[in-house]
């Protein structure tokens, strides 16, 4: 089936990083405004918004406080109908990030809720009383906060309540029939509004296991230089889970022409077809943690394996995503390429490897300009409670503070929250204040008027592709092969949709390759013709990070 959000590029906006108009230091909705000729002319379809509901900001607003109003830091709910209208006049779309797994504890809900036993709201949450004097059960909470556990004694009551992030979020008791009405409610509120899908949070994580039994692998005690581990599958695609968003999806998500996508931990392809098959009638695609959030580097070997077996969804009636970064975790040229010497050349190879993949293609904000990780002098310049709170366990467990930090460094996910690099004025440009979280210091050298002039332009490189992605559906709905499956460091596919054959090249390291036979047999196939290269010319040989699209 062909549809708008196959064919999307979607701009991942993290509101609070993005562009500040009232000196303030945090970004705003009215900076979004100001920037949309901007995202138009990268060939953004789609926006994807970061959580801008009201909220206490322990999880840059993944604990929400109020569902249906907008946080003063960011601006009004005038300000966002403002931006929904002119994102549309320019054909962009936009959907929100909707977190149903949790709220915040400064929920009115949650303050009901933790009242007293008999209140109304008590069982939109999670409570349970103590187990031998202890937490009802040994699961650790995933930010690595206080003691490690996942629960939380409440001294009104006497009671815990389950929080799987932290403490200051509590986890939401979906078997509830009044909260999942109140969320429905909730949810086609925005849409009236206008709304053009979501973004799921956690969202398989929803429904919880039965009886809430101990985890195998509890959380090790603080041990050396990796902390503690905490288990996440707990809480991952428990019975229960496809038909309570099927119902959401038949009570919500079918009434309107919106897309939705799934934030899905423990998931892999096996599992993901039973969430976005169509005929299943759930949600549209996910993002799986294989390839971008992976705290071990993959391989392009191992690349290509995840691709392959990703591709199937899509065979099998699902659709995908294609992501190499998000707010999560660190900047994709860091990580899977080279940010000094071959910054370019790897930032747009990497480009040209998700552009051309099956898949709803998303951008999260300055990979369009190769933004890069950063490199704080200390812990304190760290905002984010995952990379916080593990620096925490690994000191009070002995690990010399300097060797924690830097066994952090490379994946916290304050690589990719420094603000947007807008120009080289104080703080990037992104501010006239002071920035709540500190500009990358390469702001000078790595920003958005910079790369509108060079002569080696990721920006133009990204505009390129977006430009391609809507003349030639072949990028869309064409079938993958790969080539040279077995080929440790090129990632060579074919694509094929009507007419139109595509064969892509990518090097993924910094070592030359000759042309492989196989390509240069495929390519006397037919006329073929050099559709987009990120090297001058193409001759016989591959140069680090080089990355061809032929058609023929
Ligand atoms: C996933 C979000 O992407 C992340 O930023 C957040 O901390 C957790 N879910 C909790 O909502």
């Amino acid at each position: 089936m062909k549809t708008w959000w196959k064919e999307a590029v979607v701009y991942q906006i993290y509101t609070k990083s993005f562009y500040d108009t009232n000196g303030d230091g945090i970004g705003d909705l009215r900076g979004i405004i100001r920037k949309l000729d901007y995202i138009q002319s990268l060939g953004a379809t789609v926006i994807w918004l970061n959580p801008v509901y009201k909220s206490p900001d322990v999880d840059n607003g993944y604990d929400i406080s109020d569902y249906q109003s907008i946080d003063e830091r960011y601006g009004t709910l005038e300000d966002f109908r403002e931006l929904l209208a002119e994102a549309h006049k320019r054909g962009i779309r936009l959907i929100m990030d909707m977190v149903l797994n949790h709220t915040s504890d400064e929920h009115v809900w949650f303050q009901e809720s933790r009242k007293s036993k008999d209140n109304p709201y008590r069982d939109f949450y999670i409570w349970r009383p103590a187990r031998d004097g202890k937490e009802p059960n040994n699961w650790g909470n995933y930010f690595y906060e206080g003691r490690g556990s996942a629960w939380e004694y409440d001294e009104t009551t006497q009671e815990y309540y389950l929080h799987n992030y932290s403490r200051k979020m509590p986890d939401l008791n979906w078997d509830n029939p009044r909260l999942k009405e109140a969320m429905c409610r909730m949810m086609r509120w925005w849409l009236d509004l206008g709304v053009d899908g979501f973004r799921m949070d956690a969202i398989n994580r929803l429904v919880k296991p039965k009886g809430l039994p101990d985890s195998p692998n509890p959380p090790t005690p603080p041990v050396g230089i990796h902390g503690y581990v905490v288990d996440r599958t707990m809480c991952a695609n428990r019975p229960g889970i496809h038909e309570l968003l099927h119902e959401l999806n038949q009570k919500v998500f079918s009434k309107y022409d919106i897309m939705v996508v799934g934030e899905t931990g423990n998931v892999d392809a096996a599992i993901a077809i039973d969430y976005v098959q169509e005929e299943r009638q759930e949600i549209n695609m996910v993002f799986h943690f294989e390839i971008a959030k992976n705290p071990v580097l993959k391989t392009a070997a191992e690349i290509k394996e995840i691709q392959r077996r990703w591709n199937h969804v899509v065979e099998q009636h699902g659709w995908i995503t294609q992501y190499l970064s998000n707010h999560d975790t660190p900047r994709q040229v860091s990580w899977f390429g080279n940010d000094t010497t071959y910054r370019y050349q790897s930032a747009t190879m990497l480009a040209l490897l998700l552009h051309t993949h099956p898949g709803t293609v998303y951008i999260y904000q300055g990979e369009e300009i190769g933004m890069t990780n950063v490199d704080f002098p200390s812990i304190e310049y760290y905002n984010e409670k995952y990379t916080v709170g593990k620096y925490h366990t690994m000191v009070e467990s002995g690990t010399d503070p300097a060797a924690a930090l830097d066994s952090l460094k490379k994946t916290s996910r304050d690589n990719d929250r420094t603000p947007m690099q807008w120009n080289g004025a104080p703080h990037g440009g992104f501010t006239t204040g002071t920035p709540w979280m500190h500009v990358n210091p390469n702001y000078p050298q790595i920003n958005v008027e910079q790369e509108e002039q060079a002569e080696q332009s990721v920006l133009r490189f990204y505009r390129t592709l977006t430009g391609l992605r809507k003349a030639h559906p072949v990028m869309v709905y064409g079938t993958y092969r790969q080539l040279l499956e077995d080929d440790p460091d090129l990632i060579v596919y074919k694509r094929e949709y009507e007419s139109e054959t595509w064969l892509v090249l990518c090097n993924f390291y910094d070592r030359e390759h000759p042309l492989p036979q196989a390509v240069k047999e495929e390519l006397a196939k037919g006329n073929h013709r050099l559709v987009l290269a990120n090297y001058p010319d193409a001759g016989e040989v591959l140069r680090p990070y080089e990355a061809r699209i032929y058609s023929y």
